[in-house]
């Protein structure tokens, strides 16, 4: 039995109540505390990219909430569901929201509540193709207990980054903000929830069969099931569902497997990392096993890079728009990404000349953890696993030749790529 993120058709409310049955009361303080308890049970992580332990968040907001209340500071918390989708090689949240809009909406009704929430939002970019089904999904449920809107943030990668979430919510500007974290002080001061769409959907399911249920598939350390984005060389560039920890080759199986020799993989996103072929051979879909074989599950990306493409050549591409996509708010994000963006296009552009690879190593240590958020430490890790997962190639074009210089194979997607400078770092942000 799946765990529920049928990928079909998107239903109507009764349709979808008719399937998966109504959710559960939670109208007293005890029956949303043993919400959290049961999501605890479950072993629910987070879906957005993190996995962080679901339960603990929720927590945070409520102890969050009752210390402001003890100081008399109290305003309701706020929930927001994160349908951003900013990474821009996953597909899963927005296939998730457009074949099942109204489980995440369950999952986001039920979170909101175990917060005590006033009031809810579901957060998806400008342009998104689930905006038309969640709006339609929405006017359906004028009954919910916490009222939610939908709300449509700029498309800009670090938009989704929670704290960029709720400052948007709350001022309307996309950008970070630190030091101190939503559940703390989110939305104009308001301890925030904010969760992955996917998550909310699996929270919505325990909420109505138990954590038990959901622990019945998964691993130990991850249970349920979870959405991958399978792209690149494979038959069938698709989304699928499997329990956490299945094989990573049966996964690739699952898309039809690949279409030619592969030279690796780009795991978890633009955030993740690069490993080799062989690396991944033994591995299973679950946070812990990726990280041991070298990558990172992240945003569950798994994009094959075949032979036919120059590995280099599309870190340069994704590179630039990476350093593009900056907030323009910390030093070494703004000044440090467009340098290495710079070092990595010379690389892929060959015979850069000695200097450049240890410069480029040296400049990513200079980076990472340097942030306000986390967008130059990603960055930072998918330009070092490059040059470690495809360090042949790296000498080659160092010796100013290539082993794929045709180019031929599927390209990793890039939106349009933004100049970043002074000027124009903080514009369309709102
Ligand atoms: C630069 C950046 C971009 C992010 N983009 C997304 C996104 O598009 N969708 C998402 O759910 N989480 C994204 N995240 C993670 C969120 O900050 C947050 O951790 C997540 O929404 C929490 O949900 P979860 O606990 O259910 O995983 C991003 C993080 C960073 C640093
Ligand atoms: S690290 Fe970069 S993206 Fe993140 S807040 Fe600082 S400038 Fe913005």
């Amino acid at each position: 039995m799946s765990t529920g993120v049928p990928l079909l058709a998107s239903r109507s409310r009764s349709e979808h109540v008719a399937q998966f049955g109504p959710l559960p009361d939670l109208s007293s303080p005890e029956r949303r505390g043993r919400l959290i308890d049961e999501v605890e049970r479950a072993g629910l992580r987070g879906r957005g990219g993190g996995w962080f332990p679901t339960h603990a968040k929720l927590r945070a907001v409520n102890e969050s909430a009752a210390s402001r209340r003890r100081l008399s500071r109290g305003r309701h918390p706020i929930a927001i569901a994160n349908g951003m989708e900013g990474e821009p090689a996953s597909s899963k949240d927005v296939a998730l929201m457009a074949a099942n809009p109204h489980l995440v909406l369950d999952g986001l009704s039920l979170a909101a509540q175990s917060v005590g929430a006033s009031d809810a939002r579901i957060a998806v970019h400008r342009g998104s193709a689930a905006e038309e089904v969640l709006t339609r999904a929405l006017r359906e449920r004028d009954d919910d207990p916490v009222p939610i809107a939908l709300v449509l943030p700029p498309a800009r990668y670090v938009a989704s980054e929670e704290s960029a979430l709720a400052h948007w919510v709350g001022d309307g500007v996309a950008t970070p903000v630190f030091p101190d974290r939503p559940f703390q002080k989110g939305v104009d001061g308001r301890p925030t929830l904010v969760q992955n769409v996917e998550t909310l959907a699996h929270l919505a399911l325990i909420g109505r069969n138990g954590g038990d249920w959901f622990r019945e598939r998964g691993c130990t350390s991850a249970p349920g099931t979870t959405l991958v984005t399978v792209a690149g060389s494979v038959v069938r560039p698709s989304v699928v569902e499997v329990p956490v920890g299945t094989a990573v080759l049966d996964i690739l199986d699952q898309a039809g497997g690949p279409t030619q020799p592969l030279l690796g993989y780009l795991t978890g996103g633009y955030g993740g990392a690069w490993v080799s072929a062989g690396q991944l051979d033994e591995a299973t879909w679950d946070p812990e096993s990726v990280r041991s074989a070298g990558g990172v599950i992240g945003a569950s990306v798994l994009w094959a890079l075949g032979e036919d493409t120059c590995p280099l050549v599309e870190l340069d591409r994704v590179t630039s728009w990476m350093a593009g996509e900056s907030a323009g708010q910390c030093g070494p994000c703004m000044f440090g990404l467009p340098s290495i963006a710079e070092d990595v296009h010379r690389l892929a552009a060959g015979a850069p000349g000695a200097d450049v690879v240890p410069r480029l190593r040296q400049r990513l240590g200079l980076v990472a953890g340097r942030g306000g958020c986390k967008h130059p430490d990603g960055t930072a890790r998918l330009v070092a696993t490059a040059l470690d997962a495809f360090s042949k190639e790296v000498l080659r074009h160092e010796q100013g030749s290539c082993s794929a210089p045709e180019h031929v194979g599927p390209r990793l997607p890039v939106p349009e790529t933004r100049s970043l400078t002074a000027d124009t770092a903080r514009k369309d942000f709102r």
